[in-house]
């Protein structure tokens, strides 16, 4: 079968690291997207989000000619023979349902305009049922749908692109399948597990995966908070349980908890959804994996203002980290940036640096102070808070950081930093969930 023409509609995390990896393993790929800055940046070779390696294999892809950009429907509709789904599906405003207005709007864009047969494939998180409608939307024309979840991480997306753990392929007939493992063929034959089902169990596949990770990391978080009461060691504690095979260690760091723009508006949507099914009480364990994962960041803020003497009006506090986690500049519900909000309203000043999401959180929080450097930002706090664990933050030698303060105090969001280094560098060293 000689080898078939992409596209890529929506072009953000997922979607431009897809188009970009897809034409590296040879394929033309055409990526698209409703935002022309957007395009013109990513045709310009200019990744328009921090994500590491990304910008070097655009550059890489860019010179063969095999990847192209456009905002026009018409272009991908004549050109591809397989068309990518991977705009966003954020939660919507006051709800915790997702919204799948971006989904409808491409479906629709693409559903009119196709006038010849192809596969259209949905990579978006959705609540489920949303592919079965998207079908429909198909089925006057020779499209077939297949639901193919992603699971890449920010910071890692390029490996989990061309390296995922595993594919899923949700498909409602023998052609969608042989299309799928056609176009998965050089990620497939490096040993790549392959699952194929129906489109509600691959739909599903997503959401349970991130109900199963937050709920993981709201098991450790739940273990500090007891920690804390009994002067435990929650690090100490996750490493014992690490070391049995059936718990594993990953996502098993208790600290300031998860955020970013999948694991809490992923498990708010999957509850919405089982309320619409009947089944709310099957998730309902979801609303406390939630609020776990909320006390945290009230918690960092109440250790601040123990450690401040009671007291938050008019202390100077340095931010370590902005984004929801390191090697990233996503802010998106970013737990660092929530507890410097805080802070601010509770009187502090407040001083945030990041190595990489300075811009976004200067253009989404202008009420917060921001420094061009860790130390700039500790200069002379009372306070300094490690809450995004950037490798330059858990290296830091704490003698550099003691010069510039005005009190020698850090509180370890991301039990992270090296305890008995910071304390022999004569700071007072707090953590969540430990002593
Ligand atoms: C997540 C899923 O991992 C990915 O499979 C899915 O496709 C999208 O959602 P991502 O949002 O990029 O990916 O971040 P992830 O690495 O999962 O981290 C999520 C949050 O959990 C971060 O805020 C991180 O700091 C936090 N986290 C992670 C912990 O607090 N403790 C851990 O042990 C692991």
């Amino acid at each position: 079968m000689p080898r078939p023409t992409l596209s890529v509609i929506g072009l953000g995390y997922l979607g431009a690291t897809h188009a970009i990896c897809m034409a590296d393993l040879g394929y033309d790929v055409i990526g698209l997207d409703v935002d022309a800055g957007k395009v013109e940046a990513l045709a310009n070779g200019t990744v328009p989000f921090f994500e590491p390696g990304l910008d070097e294999l655009l550059a890489k892809v860019l010179p063969t000619g095999r990847l192209t950009f456009t905002t026009s429907y018409d272009d991908i509709a004549e050109a591809a023979d397989v068309h990518f789904l991977c705009v966003g599906t954020p939660q919507r405003k006051g709800e915790n349902a997702a919204d799948i207005s971006y989904v409808d709007a491409a479906v629709e864009s693409l559903a009119t305009r196709l006038r010849r047969p192809c596969t259209v494939v949905g990579k978006s998180t959705v609540p489920v049922g949303t592919a079965e409608r998207v079908a429909e939307q198909f089925a006057h024309n020779e499209v077939e749908l297949v639901w193919n979840p992603e699971f890449l991480r920010e910071g890692w997306a390029i490996e989990d692109t061309l390296h995922p753990d595993r594919l899923v392929f949700g498909v409602t007939s023998e052609r969608g399948e042989q299309t799928m493992r056609a176009v998965f063929a050089p990620i497939i034959d490096t040993g790549v597990p392959v699952v194929v089902t129906d489109l509600a169990t691959a739909q599903l596949v997503k959401v349970a995966a991130n109900a199963f990770l937050a709920t993981k990391i709201s098991f450790i978080n739940a273990m500090a908070e007891v920690c804390e009461v009994v002067h435990a060691d929650v690090k100490k504690l996750s490493e014992a349980l690490s070391y049995d095979e059936r718990i594993g260690g990953r996502f098993l760091h208790a600290g300031l908890g998860f955020g970013g723009g999948c694991l809490p508006k992923d498990i708010r949507a999957f509850m919405a959804r089982a309320g619409e099914l009947g089944v709310d009480q099957a998730l309902t364990f979801l609303t406390e994996v939630d609020a776990i994962n909320q006390r945290r960041r009230a918690r960092m803020v109440d250790l601040t203002r123990e450690l401040l003497d009671d007291s938050l009006s008019g202390r100077r506090i340095g931010v370590l980290g902005a984004a929801f986690k390191p090697h990233s500049d996503d802010i998106r519900d970013s737990p660092a940036l929530d507890v410097a909000s805080r802070l601010h309203r509770a009187g502090a000043h407040v001083t945030v640096y990041d190595p990489a999401a300075l811009a976004n959180a200067r253009r989404d929080y202008p009420a917060l102070a921001y420094a061009e450097s860790a130390v700039d930002a500790a200069a002379g706090a009372d306070a300094v808070l490690h809450l995004t664990e950037w490798p330059e933050f858990v290296q830091m030698d704490p003698e550099v950081l003691g010069a510039v303060v005005n009190r020698r105090n850090v509180v370890d969001g991301r039990n992270a930093l090296d305890a008995t280094r910071w304390r022999a560098a004569g700071w007072h060293y707090r953590a969540l969930g430990r002593p």
